[in-house]
């Protein structure tokens, strides 16, 4: 018996150290996607339409603006991308990339290539993949030009970005693959912008993300576990002056018991949308979202119609459900 227990006990140890071995040799594995044929320019309609979309839609601004900028972005000033707020994520911390066009430490280092390879595929110049959190894979060819051109057309500034730091099981998740390249290069044609459902279909599915956040998610690998815009997803988030508060997105579909938007008009929805946060510890980016334009607006509030109603499961906390429209309660 008591040899019967040894040579369990070694076998573990073995398969312990096997595992171990294997997280550390593959965590750093890379990837191949293709380079997309994409060619910036300083064609001043382009840079223009860019700019809003960094700035608004595609909330680029939000996450690759350095923190101490954030009051003057959202006062509406154009700040410099220099990156370098760390995301605490239960696998590890990220740090947005440096997107002015610095030779050495920002996107002057890369080819217009390489950087719609990252968006368009979610693999970094490098060959890592990208962790989910910027889905812009099916960006129209147009749109993916523009926001590149805005961002070519800015002051390099030099900020050196600190290397992303995996913990074990952020390792773990990259070594069995689980944080891969996304998009399947098969862009959709990108409706005409204008008030459209299908224009808001557009924003809510490929630059705004709206899905990814309004969608419940497996909060270790990003997998989708919910339907559609149902909502769902969330977390903890500390709150200022100290404890925890769940903060978790609205349920978008028509459901009369628990969509967000019930009873909402078209004029309800934009001016939500002008008034900007309201739940302070939200990770949704309002800041971004107010500067959207009431054509987009109108679109998206067009599209969310045209949803079929779901139940979100499970139900959302009614005490963060009960901001707006204050005058309907
Ligand atoms: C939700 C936060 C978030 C948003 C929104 C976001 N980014 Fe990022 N971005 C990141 C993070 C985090 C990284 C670092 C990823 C890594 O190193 O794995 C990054 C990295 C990058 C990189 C470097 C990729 C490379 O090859 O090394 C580029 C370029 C970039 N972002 C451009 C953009 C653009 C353009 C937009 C808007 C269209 C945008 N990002 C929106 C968080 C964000
Ligand atoms: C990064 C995640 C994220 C993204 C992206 C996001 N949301 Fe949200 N959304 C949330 C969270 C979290 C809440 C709940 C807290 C709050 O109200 O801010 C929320 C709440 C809402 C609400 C309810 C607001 C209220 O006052 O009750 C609406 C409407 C909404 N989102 C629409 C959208 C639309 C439309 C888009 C795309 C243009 C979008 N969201 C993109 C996370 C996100």
């Amino acid at each position: 018996m008591r040899a019967f227990f040894k040579w369990t006990g070694i076998v573990l140890v073995l398969l312990v150290v096997a595992f171990v071995s294997f997280v550390f040799a593959k965590a750093g594995q890379t990837y191949e996607a293709p380079y997309p044929e994409i060619v910036t320019t300083s064609d001043s309609a382009v840079v223009a339409r860019g700019k809003h979309l960094v700035y608004g839609p595609a909330h680029c601004a939000d996450c690759h603006a350095p923190l101490e900028s954030h009051a003057r972005l959202n006062a509406g000033e154009e700040v410099d991308f220099t990156g370098g707020n760390p995301f605490e994520l239960p696998i590890g911390t990220v740090y947005p990339a440096n997107i002015t066009p610095d030779a050495e430490t920002g996107i002057g280092r890369f080819t217009d290539a390489e950087l719609a390879r990252s968006l368009r595929y979610g693999v970094r110049h490098d060959g890592r993949p990208i962790i989910d959190l910027m889905p812009f894979y099916d960006v129209s060819e147009a749109d993916m030009t523009a926001i590149l051109s805005y961002l070519r057309s800015t002051a390099p500034v030099r900020s050196e970005v600190p290397e992303n730091e995996w913990n074990f099981l952020g390792k773990a998740i990259h070594a069995f693959g689980l944080i891969k390249p996304m998009g399947d290069g098969d862009v959709p044609a990108a409706p005409p912008v204008d008030s459209t459902a299908a224009y808001g279909e557009y924003l809510a599915r490929s630059v705004a993300n709206c899905r990814g956040c309004h969608t419940n998610r497996d909060l270790m690998t990003g997998a989708y576990v919910g339907p559609e815009f149902a909502g769902g997803f969330g977390e903890q988030v500390p709150v200022e002056g100290g404890g925890m508060k769940f903060v978790v997105s609205a349920n978008l579909t028509p459901d009369p018991e628990t969509g967000r938007m019930v009873g909402w008009s078209e004029a309800d929805f934009i001016a939500r949308f002008r008034a900007g946060r309201i739940v302070k510890e939200s990770f949704m980016p309002w800041e971004s979202f107010s500067r959207m334009d009431t054509l987009e607006l109108k679109a998206l509030y067009r599209f969310f119609q045209t949803l079929d109603p779901v139940k979100a499961d499970p139900p959302i906390p009614k005490e963060l459900v009960d901001t707006w429209p204050p005058e309907a309660e």
